[in-house]
């Protein structure tokens, strides 16, 4: 059971405060440390159980009609979380993000209705070519997020995300565990190759209910 809500010594409003602030003036944030590493290697543990029992899938891109599998431009799996799993600190985060959510409604007037997020492992070897997540035929995404859950990343693990600013410059962002990102889902960026299995809890903020993203 997770006892205290992320980092004690950070108020949730602190955190969505930097957050904000980080959105509008450089249009994404990194927060290192806020999910404790019990919670990380549970997270972490549970993605890792699913997945040997089959529920992954192999990630696409496009929706519906268009929708196609191809390793050379993403190579990661993923599991959608749905309400109705039973795992305590998916639920606290879940309500993170929400409580996120509005948050950004109020201080920066975005009209986010909803969220999705699905668990991910990109496999040794994987990777996600250079992208943005707000496209011509999903312009629902408004804001991205992903936490990362790798309790012993380290140099040379690769799988790092990079982000390429408007202005020509890019920052690059370890995979390491506790940490979470937070971007404007319209700025191009990529995975970089993992040369360890790398896990993730990823998810966009949404101008629609989820589930009608597709029109
Ligand atoms: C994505 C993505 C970034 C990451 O799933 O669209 O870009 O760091 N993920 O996992
Ligand atoms: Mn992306």
């Amino acid at each position: 059971m997770p006892t205290a809500l992320l980092v004690p010594e950070i108020s949730q409003e602190d955190t969505f405060e930097k957050i904000a602030t980080g959105l509008a003036s450089d249009g994404y944030c990194v927060c290192t440390s806020l999910l404790p590493e019990s919670w990380v290697i549970n997270l972490r543990n549970f993605a890792k159980q699913e997945r040997n029992q089959g529920a992954f899938q192999n990630a696409g891109i496009g929706k519906l009609h268009h929708f196609t599998v191809d390793k050379n431009i993403r190579g990661d799996t993923i599991l959608w979380v749905e309400d109705d799993f039973s795992n305590d600190y998916l639920n606290h985060i879940s309500k993170f993000i929400d409580d996120l959510r509005l948050y950004l409604n109020r201080t920066c007037y975005l009209g986010l209705r909803d969220y999705e997020m699905h668990l991910a492992v990109y496999p040794t070897g994987s990777f996600y070519k250079r992208h943005a997540d707000r496209f011509k035929l999903n312009a629902h995404r408004h804001i991205s997020f992903v936490f990362y859950l790798n309790p012993d990343w380290r140099e040379g693990d690769g799988g790092e995300l990079k982000i390429y600013l408007p202005d020509g410059s890019e920052t690059t962002v370890k995979p390491e565990g506790g940490t979470l990102i937070v971007f404007r889902s319209e700025l191009e960026h990529e995975v970089l190759q993992a040369n360890a299995a790398r896990y993730s809890l990823t998810g966009w903020m949404l101008d629609t209910e989820k589930g009608v993203t597709f029109l």
